[in-house]
Formats: structure tokens, C-alpha cells, sequence
């Protein structure tokens, strides 16, 4: 835990992915430090628990996050947290996961714009729809969905065991939603692991990932030797193709970690660098700051806030006819 100001603008200078958000003076720190303080000191007269993507601004990770991580592992840790209060840092569809892991919690999102590009592109009534058009389909959803779309489906999904998932479902038809990519990169997958399968897709895509280009990639390999290119599944095939490692968030992070490489490109959002930056400051990286407008309006005034009002347009709130239908879609993943 960060114990001081001194401390805190050591560790946050490291911080380099270009963008002005991302640079840390000393009076940017002097001006966070109290903030820091109140969300410590009643997170613990609280019994509070943060939960913390690796997307959201670097400041919340180092100094008030209990946890960070990938989709799958917040998930998980929020299944066994025995915290009274949930305040969870990212996206509305995680902590609607985290909520529906653990029911009895308070679990509050604190910020407004709390979407996500996938999980906005279909509803529950859509998927109803598609399962009325390809009855004899399994329904598989990424968890990038809300709980409606979830309460329509067979199995969710997350980027760190899609593939696993697939292979081992039964049916041969599978009708994968909302992202077009992922489910591009599953049936280039496919073709070698599992030919017989049947995919369909829904029209979904990441705003942040779906531009990255393969180009870009092929200059920027030429230009440096020895670099090693880490795409997210959430890019498009052409992408996929060109990088060296494909995976979730957090595995990106190990490989980056086990590996040597002169220098990185990480396809995805920029967060994902920052933190490696700060907990391994010797390794490099090229390439472009992308990023998620909904993960970084998460902030440190607006998590003192919410931990300090408990506001109720920030808290999650399940609607009972869905939930029992959407838990039995996540634990389905979690027998996986
Ligand atoms: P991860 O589960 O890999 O962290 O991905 C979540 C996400 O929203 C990627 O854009
Ligand atoms: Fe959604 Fe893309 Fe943001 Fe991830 S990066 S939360 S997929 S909009």
C-alpha cells in the first residue's frame, strides 16, 4: 500500500502510455493524496471492498484497489468476498456480474457512464428473437453483456476461456454474441481445433478494438527489432494473425512478465500498459494510447463519493425474474 505522496508520485511517474491523463507532477499527486486517504480510511470503517479493472486510470489501481484484474478474475473474486460493500471499478456489466455472484452485497458502479459497446449492441428481446431463428443453436455469450441478454443464454464467456468453452460444448451449432470479432477469431480457431462446429455471430464490436490495424502492426515490426505484438481477442482476425500472444487482459500481463522482448505493443486499451508500467517499470513499450471512455470515467472523487453517500443512482439493482436465469448462464461457465 502506498504509505505517502513522495511515494505515490515514485511509483505514478513511471506511468509513460501518451496520453495527458497518464502524466503524474508532484502537485497532481499532493492534490490526490487526501482523497486517497478518506477512500482507505472508510473503506476500512466500512468493510468496503474496490474491485478495480487493469483499464481504469493508473492512480486507482496503485493506491485504492483491493483488486485488479481481467473480466473472469473480478468475477471470481467478487463470488468470495465477504465485504459488505462492493465498489467496483470498471464497467456496468462487471459489477451486474458481481452483484448476481454475490447477492446479499451492496454493489455500486461510481460513475454514469458506465456502458460498453458490446454489451449495448443487443438486448434480451433480441436474443429471444435469434433463439425463435436458430432453435436448435447453443446461445453462448461474452460476459461483455448485461444481465438480460445473459438471462437469454446458454453458457457466458469471458476473453481469458472462450476458446476452452467452445471446444468442450456439445452442440455443433453455436450462436456466439455480441462481438463479431471475438467470434471471427473463434472460427479461425475453429478450423483447426474443432471443424465440425457450426458458429454463427451477432454484429457486435469494441470500439477500442476494432481499430487497431494490421498494417500498422507489420510497420511497427519492421521498425523494431524484436518486438513482441500482444493483440486482445476483441481485435479482428487480421490483427490476431499478426500478433505473437492472444489473450485476456491478465494474460497478456503474465506473458509480458515471463517473457524478454526488446519491446511491447499491447492491442488494447492503454490501462493495460500502465499497470504493467508500474509493476514491472523496466519493460518497454511502442505503439498507440487507446482508450475507454467508460473505464477511465471511473475516478478517485466519484469512488469517495459513492463510498461516502452509498448513492443509490450508483448502486446495482437486479431484477429478480432475470437473475435466476442469468446465474445459471455465468455458473454454467464456471463448471467449464
Ligand atoms: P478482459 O476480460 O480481457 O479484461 O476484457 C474485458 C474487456 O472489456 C476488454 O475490452
Ligand atoms: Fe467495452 Fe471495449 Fe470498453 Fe472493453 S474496452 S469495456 S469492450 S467498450
Amino acid at each position: 500500500m502506498i504509505q505517502s505522496v513522495d511515494d505515490l508520485y515514485d511509483r505514478l511517474k513511471s506511468v509513460k502510455v501518451g496520453s495527458q491523463t497518464c502524466v503524474f507532477t508532484r502537485e497532481k499527486c499532493e492534490e490526490m493524496w487526501p482523497v486517497i486517504q478518506d477512500i482507505n480510511r472508510i473503506k476500512k470503517e466500512k468493510n468496503a471492498l474496490i474491485l478495480a479493472h487493469s483499464y481504469v486510470s493508473p492512480e486507482l489501481l496503485l493506491s485504492v484497489a483491493d483488486f485488479t484484474g481481467d473480466s473472469y478474475e473480478l468475477s471470481r473474486k467478487a463470488r468470495e468476498s465477504d465485504a459488505d460493500i462492493i465498489v467496483f471499478c470498471a464497467v456496468k456489466f462487471m459489477a451486474e456480474t458481481a452483484k448476481l455472484l454475490n447477492p446479499t452485497k451492496r454493489v455500486f458502479i461510481p460513475t454514469s457512464l458506465n456502458g460498453c459497446t458490446l454489451a449495448d449492441s443487443i438486448t434480451g428481446a433480441d436474443v429471444r428473437k435469434l433463439r425463435q431463428q436458430y432453435p436448435d443453436f447453443a446461445f453462448v455469450c461474452y460476459i461483455n453483456t448485461t444481465m438480460e441478454v445473459k438471462a437469454e443464454c446458454d453458457v457466458c464467456v469471458t476473453s481469458s476461456n472462450v476458446y476452452r468453452i467452445i471446444e468442450q460444448i456439445p452442440n455443433q451449432n453455436i450462436y456466439f454474441l455480441p462481438d463479431k470479432l471475438m467470434a471471427q477469431n473463434i472460427i479461425e480457431h475453429a478450423k483447426v481445433h474443432y471443424p465440425n462446429k457450426v458458429i454463427k455471430y451477432w454484429d457486435g464490436a469494441c470500439y477500442v478494438h476494432e481499430d487497431y490495424d494490421a498494417d500498422m502492426v507489420r510497420y511497427l515490426k519492421s521498425e523494431y527489432d524484436s518486438l513482441a505484438v500482444l493483440a486482445h481477442p476483441e481485435c479482428s482476425p487480421e490483427v490476431v494473425a499478426v500478433a505473437d500472444f492472444v489473450g485476456s487482459t491478465s494474460q497478456m500481463l503474465q506473458h509480458v512478465k515471463q517473457t524478454d522482448a526488446s519491446a511491447y505493443f499491447m492491442l488494447t486499451e492503454c490501462g493495460l500498459t500502465s499497470r504493467i508500467q508500474l509493476e514491472m517499470p523496466d519493460k518497454k513499450f511502442v505503439g498507440t494510447c487507446t482508450m475507454c471512455r467508460y473505464m477511465k470515467s471511473n475516478s478517485l472523487d466519484k469512488v469517495l463519493q459513492t463510498l461516502t453517500t452509498l448513492p443509490s443512482q450508483y448502486e446495482i439493482q437486479l431484477s429478480p425474474d432475470v437473475q435466476q436465469k442469468a446465474l445459471k448462464c455465468i455458473n454454467e461457465m464456471f463448471a467449464y
